[in-house]
């Protein structure tokens, strides 16, 4: 079973697709406001014109099918651009913008893994493998924003949720998100050195990159009976033992091993 690759849609990494919502929300808008000129004589300001092209560009991008984050970037896009090719903007604030997207991205060179969220559908579905009585023991190697656990952990009191992440701003966001919730941890680490021994759901959602490392350790690691449980990304030559399509459009499978 080969992995599906999460980082594309329908075989197209998602910046191109952004890239070609903005080309073709461009056209009309500015089609629109050269038309309006020439019939009425009437200029609609630049600021207007990239602040409607930006919109339209994010509204596409949700029909192409990039991830919900991706709206917000598209909507100030291209008064970025503008900005960064009229405006004199001082060196250090490329300088911040590279670092502020190295601590969220940290983890995208090493591991090859990006920061991707899992969606509310494949939160209900995780939900339900979840152990059905006493106390359990749930990690999300990777845990992200802490959206997951957060999730899991208002759902079933009962059990112990930890996530474990490196990357410093999805660390200290995910952080504060967890503060309230008692029976939800978050730890800085590095997914290779936690113990897996301890955990009855192991969840993960990383990329094709480190799954069949991942898998020997959980394989080494995870006492029988115990469930590994990875979203989107299988494991060439060990297939799972179910798979779980989740409700949503598609786009998510869960591959999941009983030890
Ligand atoms: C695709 S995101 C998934 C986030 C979260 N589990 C979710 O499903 O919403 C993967 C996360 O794993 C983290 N990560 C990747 N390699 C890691 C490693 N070796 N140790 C700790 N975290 C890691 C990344 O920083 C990123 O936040």
């Amino acid at each position: 079973m080969s992995a599906p690759r999460r980082d594309r849609i329908g075989g197209v990494p998602p910046l191109a697709l952004a890239l070609a919502a903005q080309l073709v929300a461009a056209a009309p808008v500015f089609g629109a406001g050269l038309a309006l000129a020439a019939a009425t004589g009437a200029t609609v300001p630049l600021p207007g014109l990239l602040a409607l092209q930006g919109a339209a560009a994010a509204l596409l991008g949700m029909r192409f099918g990039l991830a919900w984050w991706w709206a917000p970037i598209q909507l100030l896009l291209p008064a970025a651009v503008a900005a960064g090719l009229w405006l004199p903007v001082p060196a250090w604030v490329y300088l911040a913008a590279f670092l502020g997207l190295l601590l969220v991205f940290w983890n995208s060179a090493g591991d090859r893994v990006p920061l991707y969220l899992t969606n509310r559908k494949t939160w209900a579905e995780l939900a339900r493998l979840l152990p059905e009585k006493g106390s359990f023991g749930f990690i999300d190697l990777g845990s992200g924003l802490g959206g997951t656990l957060a999730n899991l952990a208002r759902r079933r009191p009962d059990g112990r949720f930890t996530g474990i992440e490196t990357a410093p701003v999805p660390y200290a966001l995910s952080k504060l998100r967890l503060s309230g919730l008692s029976n939800a941890s978050l730890r800085w680490g590095d997914i290779w050195d936690e113990d897996l021994s301890r955990y009855d759901v192991v969840y993960c959602f990383l990329s094709p990159v480190p799954m069949p490392a991942l898998y020997r350790k959980a394989r080494a690691e995870m006492r029988p009976g115990t469930l590994f449980v990875s979203n989107s990304f299988a494991v060439p030559g060990s297939p799972a033992d179910s798979l779980v399509k989740v409700d949503d459009g598609g786009r998510t499978r869960l591959h999941i091993w009983r030890m």
